[in-house]
């Protein structure tokens, strides 16, 4: 048995930069980036046809098309891990992840890692498909990434992100590692006594997401989750709060039937407006999908619909990143009359079975995994027990988050018939994006909003 246990654990997440230097405009020289190890992507044997997904919007500018890939990255993995999850749950059992949190983490648990275990981070997140020879560079792109998402001058909606280590405080840690994860993640290292008083730490660190996350996620680490062989414990927070670009009227919520499933409804109360918004109907698809923006216009919702008599497990199986990409890009304004629930959706699962599933297999096996990068004396005695991943949504009149729940939904009011009907009284997905970057911030699938 390996003497260290190194819990690794995740939530919702806001950034914090690092006081000496501005990443946000430094140059990959002006960074020694260089973590303990690096993968190095064999050579292809035949020229790698150029992902079409990449060329379908245009890159905003000015920015970085490394930056753009490792988006893209984000987000293959993102639908990879959704769909996994899907096997794992009935249709009518919501789900609701961060994946862009989830990535982040992972991507903060590399800087330690070699070997196989480098090697397997790098093909299961997706990382490996940037253009860069080298893994270290993940990181420099990671750090612009995330100022395009949490440094805007705009303060209409809220996006932050936070990372933090909490460490055994006995042991030393690589001088190194914490210098890259504060600089490039803004992870500070803070000491706990986790060899004595492990269920006081994990108080701790519950405490602190709590604080980062506006008390939406409390409880995050499960009593038991650490024992005095933790070693490290790596959180990433993000915290969003938007307004409604186009709010609900409060007068227009209605309760109505949502039909859970073909033998199942429930009430919701029913949101209406009409109003423009991107929309389109895909008749082939089978589903239609409208597109919310919060004020500031960077971030938005998208609800993916199917039609009628089509269930969401099909539309879930046939998504792919091209598939999405393809429906965001032929969307346009168009005149709506939207009718979505007011609902509040929690998850809280582990990680690790599903990154098992997926192929990152020995950073979790205390025999194989190999994270010698982390600690002061280059032992490589850790691995990852657990991943805890605890999500929250709220949607309502006013925009998303925001406390109090539950009622809702309306029916239509003026008649024009030019109109598209847009009315989410079945399961549907649930996205919210950065739209200036195409980064997928949170993917979920509302299939009981009456389960609250
Ligand atoms: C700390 O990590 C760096 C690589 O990131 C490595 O070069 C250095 O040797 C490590 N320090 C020790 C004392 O092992
Ligand atoms: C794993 O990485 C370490 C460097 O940290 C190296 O010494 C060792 O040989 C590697 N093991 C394998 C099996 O490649
Ligand atoms: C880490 O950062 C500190 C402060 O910036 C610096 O003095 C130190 O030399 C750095 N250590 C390493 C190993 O890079
Ligand atoms: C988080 O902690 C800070 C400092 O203690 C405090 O000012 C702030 O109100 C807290 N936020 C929440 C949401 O509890
Ligand atoms: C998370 O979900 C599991 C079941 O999936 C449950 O046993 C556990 O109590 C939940 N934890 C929290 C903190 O809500």
């Amino acid at each position: 048995m390996r003497s260290a246990d190194w819990l690794l654990f995740l939530a919702f997440l806001p950034w914090i930069s690092s006081a000496e230097m501005d990443i946000c405009s430094a140059k990959p020289k002006d960074l020694a980036l260089q973590p303990r190890c690096i993968y190095r992507k064999p050579e292809p044997e035949a020229p790698e046809e150029p992902e079409p997904e990449l060329k379908s919007e245009v890159l905003p500018e000015p920015m970085n098309p490394r930056v753009w890939e490792l988006s893209n990255a984000n987000s293959h993995f993102a639908l990879s891990l959704y769909k996994q999850l899907t096997r794992g749950r009935t249709p009518e059992q919501n789900i609701f992840i961060s994946p862009i949190s989830i990535s982040t983490a992972f991507a903060m648990t590399k800087l330690g890692a070699c070997n196989q275990t480098l090697e397997q981070i790098m093909k299961v997140f997706q990382f490996d498909t940037i253009s860069e020879k080298t893994s270290d560079q993940v990181h420099f792109f990671f750090a612009k990434l995330n100022c395009r998402l949490y440094r805007k001058k705009d303060q209409t909606t809220e996006l932050i992100s936070a990372n933090r280590l909490f460490g055994e405080k006995s042991l030393v840690f690589n001088e190194t590692y914490q210098n890259i994860s504060e600089t490039v993640y803004g992870a500070k290292l803070l000491p706990l006594n986790f060899k004595m008083n492990p269920e006081e730490a994990r108080v701790t660190i519950n405490d602190w997401i709590s604080n980062r996350t506006n008390n939406r996620i409390r409880d995050t680490l499960p009593s038991g989750a650490l024992d005095s062989n933790t070693v490290l414990v790596l959180v990433n927070t993000i915290f969003f709060k938007g307004q409604w670009k186009n709010k609900f009227p409060k007068e227009y919520v209605s309760p109505s039937d949502f039909y859970v499933s073909t033998d199942r409804t429930c009430q919701v109360p029913m949101m209406y407006q009409e109003t423009q918004f991107r929309y389109k109907h895909f008749p082939d698809d089978k589903v239609q999908l409208l597109e919310m923006p919060y004020t500031g216009d960077d971030i938005t919702m998208v609800i993916i619909l199917p039609s009628r008599g089509n269930p969401l497990s099909e539309v879930e199986e046939n998504l792919d990143l091209k598939k999405l990409n393809g429906w965001l890009d032929q969307m346009k304004d168009t005149t709506v009359s939207a009718s979505v629930p007011r609902f509040r959706v929690q998850d809280n699962l582990s990680l690790k079975e599903k990154l098992q599933e997926m192929g990152l297999t020995d950073l979790f096996n205390a025999n194989k995994a190999s994270l010698p990068g982390i600690l002061e004396d280059g032992s490589d005695s850790l691995f990852i027990s657990e991943a805890f991943h605890k999500t929250f949504l709220e949607v309502n009149e006013e925009g998303s988050e925001a406390a109090a729940v539950t009622a809702v939904v309306a029916v239509g009011r003026s008649f024009n018939l030019q109109r598209e009907v847009f009315l989410a009284n079945r399961p549907f997905l649930v996205l919210i994006r950065e739209a200036t970057v195409n980064t997928l911030l949170f993917v979920g699938r509302v299939a009981d909003p009456c389960d609250q």
